[in-house]
């Protein structure tokens, strides 16, 4: 159960004060009865705004296939984000729809989007190891010797003390590859081929765990059910 007032604002509806206006115009159902209390404690499911059934009302997952140029930080200042593709409604729910993880701003794919925060904090977690598979072009000829220091546990990115975790490198093509990481350091498939002397010109992210970007075109996304990794709170 939820204040009436504050479930529309969170759901992105309106401001809480606009809330207010709202249910004295007489938009607000409740169970079927116009609202008048705007303070009341309601069943998210028994509300309908204007006759609809309110939009997600218990979270948004999305597995969303991110276009080059855009960053998964909410920071304006750092330029278009990947947040800019949703409906206006979704960008201003409370608490804010986030990426799990993030992709670079050079960096196209599969990115997952929600506002269940404990699943973005379990998701990322490095316990939890989720297998995360790139496409990468490279700027010279990928040499074999590259697969075992790549899965050695050995590779170390500049700048950093801890040695990368086991990574499975498959050489596609003389420049191409498919890299699968099991954590999800900064810029860190970029930085992997640097270490071994490449430079990577294009990465695309193919898979997160067992989902795979699929039909789902760049700058659209796919909803998941809510419980896709298990039950989650909010
Ligand atoms: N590694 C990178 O270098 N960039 C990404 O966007 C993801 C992984």
């Amino acid at each position: 159960m939820r204040r009436l007032d504050q479930l529309l604002a969170n759901l992105g509806y309106c401001s809480r004060r606009e809330a207010r206006d709202w249910v004295r115009s007489g938009a607000v159902t409740v169970g079927g009865v116009e609202a008048d209390d705007f303070g009341a404690r309601v069943n998210e499911a028994d509300v309908r705004v204007d006759g609809e059934p309110l939009d997600h009302p218990d979270g948004l997952l999305l597995l969303v296939n991110k276009p080059l140029g855009l960053v998964c930080s909410h920071e304006a200042r750092e330029g278009p984000n990947v947040y800019s593709l949703l409906p206006e409604r979704w960008r201003r729910r409370n608490p804010q729809v986030t990426s799990v993880g993030r992709l670079d701003k050079d960096t196209s794919g599969l990115i997952l989007l929600t506002d269940l925060l404990p699943l973005v904090h379990r998701l990322t977690s490095p316990k939890h190891k989720v297998p995360k598979v790139y496409r990468a072009t490279v700027d010279r000829d990928l040499s074999p010797e590259l697969v075992p220091r790549f899965a050695s546990g050995e590779l170390r990115l500049e700048d950093e003390a801890e040695a990368c975790l086991p990574a499975e490198l498959t050489i596609l093509s003389a420049r191409e590859a498919e890299l699968t990481l099991t954590e999800g350091r900064y810029h860190q498939v970029r930085r992997m081929f640097a270490a071994c002397g490449s430079t990577v010109l294009t990465l695309h992210r193919a898979r997160f765990g067992e989902l795979e970007i699929g039909e789902v075109a760049p700058g659209t996304w796919r909803e998941l059910p809510l419980d896709f990794f298990g039950a989650v709170a909010r």
